[in-house]
């Protein structure tokens, strides 16, 4: 990584500001027209600041602050900030679902970076999907990067007991849907679970992608586990855009950190964190723009000798700002240490041991020793069988121990609209050892892939006391859910994978210990039903929904674009 380090003349910027030609002088009139003299920017590098911050996005309210906070760590850096905005992919409020749109904010976040004079960048993003995405173009583009990740939001809270993210809201709806709290009680609670700005601050997919992100090097050390409305989580925002000026100097770009070594860490990482499913997905897809081939062998591996340290919500007891104070991913880390690459580089010029070295963990049942683990092992676990043949994945560390190995008759909805439609039907021929199949939620059924796979329990066997049971789908699952359900099914059953086949009252059996998952149903009646199966109709005819059923990917290839996957290296922009 030892490199000469850059002359102003080398910078990338220097074409569009430093030459002396007539488009030169066009930009050159146009930085003056915003107020800018030329030696606020004359040899300096240029630092893009993408910046996912919008009014509809809750989790990155506080991003226009700081954005202001990074610019002060470049200026004093002696760089030139350019704030650029991007797509905001705001999980509560975007439809039919922001993986919908990953990779159009990680093609907006490559072009970006590619058209306009960025000699290097710091992605602003935490809210789900907007970590994934501001790393894949980034990774793509391959110009120096630096992660600010949002932060979690404060614990949420009512009437003094704890509340989180997303876990407590699929806890309390089914109470209400059970008749135990009353519509008074959930509006209180709706009221209170949000109390800040920041990102889930449950154990949900923001939390495991942040930390993942700093796991394999992509932000300062520490950086993931600082609450949103911590003042240290400001100083933060200032010292990523000071370190961004001297990785332009020193040339340190994030295919060098993101190396296999470093996805293995990140895996590990999310592993030990009982972090969410959702990161199966995006961290193929992000090792893959990285040119690391990871599959879903990799994590199942990994998981197997990796135990869960964090007793974080949905899988334990606590909450991020818990964590925080516990000593957070650097405490955590330190103690998976031999289980890491430690001599992995970071962004901050320290390799991954440096950083952790000597981090504390200030609360044992927050952060578990390793002789006393949440769980042992198989924080995820990756299925297989006549089911789904590519794969799929359950997270054993949060669903009821008794439903780990399981022989059950499926109760098959053809749709999210079917099985909205007849869930609660009392009539619905359903029992606690029943399976709940739901088809056509997949990558390109939905479209998208929605975070639906926590099918809802129905109203009777609730009101029964039942609260977990085996369900399985195409889809995603919330990283904030819990429960025995199967998940990415692959091949998706929009495209004819055997998931497409199963009917109501066929024998499905799970056995997580074999990561197994089979249909117990034999060939020949399988062939029958293939013959007589046909493509459901495409949604999109048009626009950005038709490129993307064209091109996307099934979930254990990490759902990017074929196109922005593979072929080779787009040159940078002619200027003239
Ligand atoms: Fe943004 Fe959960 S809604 S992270």
């Amino acid at each position: 990584m030892s490199k000469p380090r850059k002359k102003p003349e080398e910078l990338r910027s220097h074409r569009w500001y430093g030459v002396k030609d007539l488009r030169s002088f066009g930009h050159r009139s146009r930085t003056a027209q915003m107020g800018y003299h030329r030696s606020d920017y004359a040899g300096k590098p240029v630092v893009a600041i993408i910046n996912t911050w919008s009014e509809i996005n809750p989790c990155h309210t506080h991003f226009r602050q700081r954005a202001d906070e990074v610019k002060r760590g470049v200026w004093q850096a002696g760089g030139f900030p350019v704030e650029m905005p991007a797509i905001s992919l705001s999980e509560p409020f975007q439809k039919p679902t922001t993986m919908l749109y990953r990779n159009l904010l990680a093609m907006e976040t490559e072009e970006l970076l590619r058209s306009y004079p960025a000699d290097g960048c710091v992605l602003m993003g935490g809210c789900d999907k907007t970590t994934p995405a501001l790393i894949m173009g980034a990774l793509s583009m391959n110009l120096p990067a630096i992660f600010m990740p949002a932060g979690p939001m404060l614990r949420g809270n009512w009437r003094g007991d704890t509340l989180g993210s997303g876990s407590d809201v699929w806890k309390y709806w089914a109470e209400l849907r059970a008749g135990n709290i009353t519509e008074g009680d959930w509006g209180e609670i709706e009221d209170g679970i949000a109390r800040s700005p920041g990102h889930c601050m449950t154990m949900g997919t923001a939390s495991t992608m942040t930390s993942a992100a700093e796991a394999m090097g992509l932000t300062l050390a520490g950086a993931a586990s600082i609450p949103a409305a911590d003042s240290r989580h400001a100083q933060m925002a200032t010292l990523t855009g000071k370190r961004i000026v001297e990785m332009v100097w020193q040339d340190v770009k994030p295919r060098e950190i993101v190396t296999a070594a470093a996805i293995d860490n990140a895996v590990t990482t999310v592993l030990a964190l009982g972090g969410s499913t959702n990161a199966i997905v995006h961290l193929i897809a992000v090792a893959r723009r990285a040119g690391v081939a990871l599959d879903l062998d990799r994590f199942d591996a990994l998981a197997r000798r990796t135990p869960v340290l964090a007793n974080l919500r949905p899988s334990g007891r606590y909450l991020m700002e818990d964590f925080y104070y516990a000593g957070g991913l650097r405490a955590l880390l330190a103690r998976l240490a031999d289980l890491l690459d430690t001599g992995a580089p970071t962004v901050n010029g320290r390799t991954l041991g440096e950083n952790i070295a000597g981090a504390a963990v200030f609360d044992d049942d927050v952060i578990r020793p390793r002789a006393r683990p949440l769980v042992g092992s198989d924080g995820l676990a990756v299925l297989r069988g006549n089911l789904a043949p590519d794969g799929a994945v359950i997270k054993p560390a949060a669903m009821e121990a008794r439903l780990l190995r399981h022989t059950g008759r499926a109760v098959v909805f053809r749709s999210y609209d079917d099985m909205a439609a007849r869930i609660d039907d009392p009539s619905l021929p359903v029992d606690a050892d029943s399976v709940i199949v739901l088809q056509g939620a997949g990558p390109q059924g939905a479209p998208g892939m929605p975070e639906w796979g926590q099918l809802p329990i129905p109203k009777k066997l609730l009101a029964a006391g039942v609260r977990d049971m085996l369900r399985i789908s195409d889809a995603r699952m919330s990283g904030t859910s819990y429960g025995a359900c199967v998940l990415h099914v692959a091949p998706e059953s929009h495209v004819g994978g055997p998931l497409a086949l199963v009917r109501d009252g066929d024998l499905i059996e799970l056995d997580v210990a074999a990561r197994r998952i089979e249909l117990k149903v034999d060939a020949a009646e399988l062939a029958r039903r293939r013959a007589a199966w046909t493509a459901p109709a495409e949604r999109y005819g048009r626009g950005f929904g038709a490129m993307y059923l064209r091109h996307i990917r099934q979930a254990n290839d990490g759902c990017d674009f074929d196109f922005l996957e593979d072929g080779p290296p787009t040159p940078d922009p002619e200027i003239h």
